[in-house]
């Protein structure tokens, strides 16, 4: 049967998001989680549909790409189909050709699973490794400690503070409440919770989102940011290790979170919050779309 280049529409993003749940298992690399569909959901349902692809045979989703931004592609693949050498290559011919709808000209990144093999198929085309980054996990067999500061889960009352927060916490954030609430009316926050740390005086100083994929699988940190003025305090090593804890909770197996490798005050932070550095992971990128088939450039 041939591959199936697809995008789900708004109705059909619950399927792809749950079949994205059921590829998550421990022991997988670090790979697209729907979490990431769900962070993606504060710009609507509408957005997030426009920006999801998948691959299927038969009807089977067999891997899932998120336009993460026009020019990064953010992908992985159904557990038994990373080496899938027909699929590979489908992938690969469908995120080459700007004129598939996939990625534009000009340069572009993709994300995929260290051990896929459209890493090898791209290199072989000659696209470049991008900078690197660091994903860390952190088991949650045992129970997690407590963070120390006060935490509270975000509600609907909450979200203009959670939202300050970020925008505090992160360069050029435009995140607003609305942005919230589209992100919680989205079907992958159903298993979602936004937290905020609280100082000693009752200011929101550090806030986290954690996306549970279902029992037993690896549940997600996206995004984790602390105030800017309320730095050096502990209060992001606080929020992580409650992210944690909340995981736990919705019964992950573990948590698990990546961030550029440049990033030290995060990996410093998630270190010291009990997360362990895993294997550097790269995206893959090409500088400028060249067709191999006219010979010239476009
Ligand atoms: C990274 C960030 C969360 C750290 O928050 P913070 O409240 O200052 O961190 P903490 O005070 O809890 O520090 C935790 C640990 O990390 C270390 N650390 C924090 N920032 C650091 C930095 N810039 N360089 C080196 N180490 C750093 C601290 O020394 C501390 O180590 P220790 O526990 O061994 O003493 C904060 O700088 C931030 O919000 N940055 C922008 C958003 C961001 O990058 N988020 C992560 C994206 S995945």
């Amino acid at each position: 049967m041939p591959i199936v280049l697809g995008e789900p529409g708004v109705e059909g993003l619950s399927e792809a998001v749950g079949v994205l749940r059921e590829w998550q298992y421990e022991g997988a690399p670090m790979q697209l989680h729907p979490g990431d569909v769900g962070w993606f959901w504060r710009s609507g349902a509408e957005a997030t549909a426009a920006a999801v692809r998948t691959w299927s045979r038969d009807g089977q989703i067999l891997a899932l790409g998120l336009l993460d931004g026009p020019e990064l592609l953010r992908m992985t693949f159904a557990p038994g189909a990373r080496r899938d050498a027909e699929l590979a290559q489908q992938v690969v011919d469908d995120v080459t050709e700007p004129e598939r709808g996939v990625l534009p000209e000009g340069k572009v990144n993709i994300e995929a699973p260290t051990d896929a093999l459209v890493q090898e198929l791209l290199f072989e085309e000659g696209w470049k490794t991008d900078e690197p980054w660091t994903p860390l996990r952190r088991d949650l067999t045992e129970p997690v400690e407590d963070p120390g500061v006060r935490i509270e889960v975000v509600g609907p009352e909450q979200a203009h503070l959670f939202a300050a927060v970020l925008r505090a916490a992160f360069d050029g954030s435009t995140f607003t409440d609305e942005r919230w609430h589209a992100m919680a009316a989205g079907s992958p926050y159903a298993d979602a919770r936004s937290l905020i740390a609280y100082d000693d005086q009752g200011h929101a100083v550090a806030a986290v989102t954690v996306w549970s994929a279902g029992p037993g699988r690896p549940g997600l940190l996206e995004p984790m940011g602390v105030h800017r003025e309320h730095r050096g305090h502990g209060y992001g090593k606080a929020i992580s290790i409650a992210a944690a804890g909340t995981l736990r909770k919705l019964g992950s197996s573990s948590a698990i979170v990546c961030t550029p490798s440049s990033n030290v005050g995060a990996v410093a932070t998630y270190r010291s919050a009990g997360f362990q550095q895993r294997p550097e992971v790269r995206d893959r990128y090409r500088d400028a779309y060249y067709s191999s088939r006219s010979g010239g450039s476009s």
